[in-house]
């Protein structure tokens, strides 16, 4: 496969370049970030998106900002790097990612303060580069071992995109499908298209079908019925936030899609890598739930489909509580349900 088409994020001579996923599989686009400032306007407005790709997009970001502080000593330089660290991890709130790597540079610098401030500078570059390094190996790892759960002929049932686009360029869910692909494996996958910004059929769909992977776009509505129809053999979704107990927080419609599962006995996998797990807090509760636009709803993409002036609510993403979930696959292993004192013990 060709990670570099799918390689959302990317340190290249002194700029962070993006693709930019909002005009994605219409127009293949590259946005190239020179200040902190437009890698958090490109996370806000989704031109980057996924977990782990914001994660390193905000390690970028703090090396950007680090390039641009004139400051004495550390003490100085360290104040207003944190003063940038702190806008780059509110731009969003339910994918810990972002603040996991964020705080990696922050400690990185304050490990590093008796480095001369030019020396520093160097060495945040190589630190964020080595967050996206770390996630591509990470990925490969996740494939392997969520590949071991795939049999032949297997039809899998994914959700928005957890795919190279969201991640360093291979993906968590979508690893597992590449894995087993290039296992030889003949798998068949459904892409749910995941309303209100299509991240599925924008791409999901764009990524499995440039790599080749037998893929079926349905309506997100669409999934209970293929389920009763035996169509599906397992789900896999990515993750934004994972409590110690296991519940899971995912796009928006990954918690109806885990009832459904359960309901038809079927397998519900999540693959993540550990930066996404949040062992600071005991359980799915405490995970703070985006609420994005009314506009996302009512005129998606520049095309009115609703009233104007009807109430709207657009949460982001849900929680899937942990008995709901099978299995979740990691770099390490795959964690069989029940979670608890399992997933902080490796
Ligand atoms: O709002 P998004 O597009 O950033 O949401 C992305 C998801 O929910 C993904 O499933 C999750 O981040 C996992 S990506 C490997």
């Amino acid at each position: 496969m060709n990670i570099d088409r799918i390689t959302p994020v990317k340190w290249e001579n002194g700029l962070v370049k993006l693709i930019d996923q909002t005009k994605l599989p219409i127009v293949y686009e590259n946005i190239y970030c020179k200040d902190y400032q437009a890698i958090i306007a490109a996370i806000k407005t989704m031109q980057v998106r996924g977990a782990p790709a914001i994660g390193i997009a905000g390690a970028m970001a703090v090396s950007l900002a680090a390039q641009n502080i004139a400051a004495e000593n550390f003490d100085e330089f360290y104040n207003q790097l944190k003063i940038a660290a702190d806008e780059i991890s509110a731009a969003r709130p339910t994918a810990v990612n972002l603040s996991w790597a964020v705080n990696r540079m922050i400690k990185f610098a304050q490990n590093n303060k008796n480095k001369s401030i030019e020396q520093l500078k160097k060495l945040l570059i190589k630190e964020s580069i080595a967050i996206y390094e770390e996630d591509l190996e990470m990925s490969k790892k996740i494939g392997k071992n969520g590949a071991a759960l795939i049999k032949d002929g297997m039809t899998i049932l994914t959700h928005c995109n957890a795919g190279g686009l969201a991640t360093s360029g291979y993906g968590t869910a979508l690893a597992v499908i590449y894995t087993a692909a290039e296992q030889s494996k003949k798998i068949k996958v459904y892409a749910d298209e995941t309303r209100p910004l299509l991240q599925g059929s924008r791409l999901t769909a764009y990524e499995l079908v440039e790599n080749g992977i037998d893929t079926t776009l349905i309506c997100d509505n669409m999934a209970g019925w293929l389920m009763s129809q035996g169509k599906i053999d397992c789900v896999i979704v990515g993750a934004d936030r994972i409590a110690a107990n296991g519940d899971t927080a995912n796009k928006i419609g990954t918690y109806s899609l885990s009832i459904l599962a359960k309901y038809h006995n079927i397998p519900m996998y999540i693959a993540a890598p550990s930066s996404t797990l949040d062992l600071s807090i005991k359980n799915g509760s405490m995970i703070p739930i985006e609420e994005r636009s009314v506009d996302e709803v009512i005129r998606p993409f520049n095309v009115q489909i609703a009233p104007q002036n009807v109430k709207v609510f657009n949460p982001a993403f849900d929680v899937t509580p942990a008995e709901n979930i099978t299995a979740i696959i990691t770099e390490k292993k795959v964690y069989f349900y029940p979670f608890v004192d399992k997933l902080n013990n490796d």
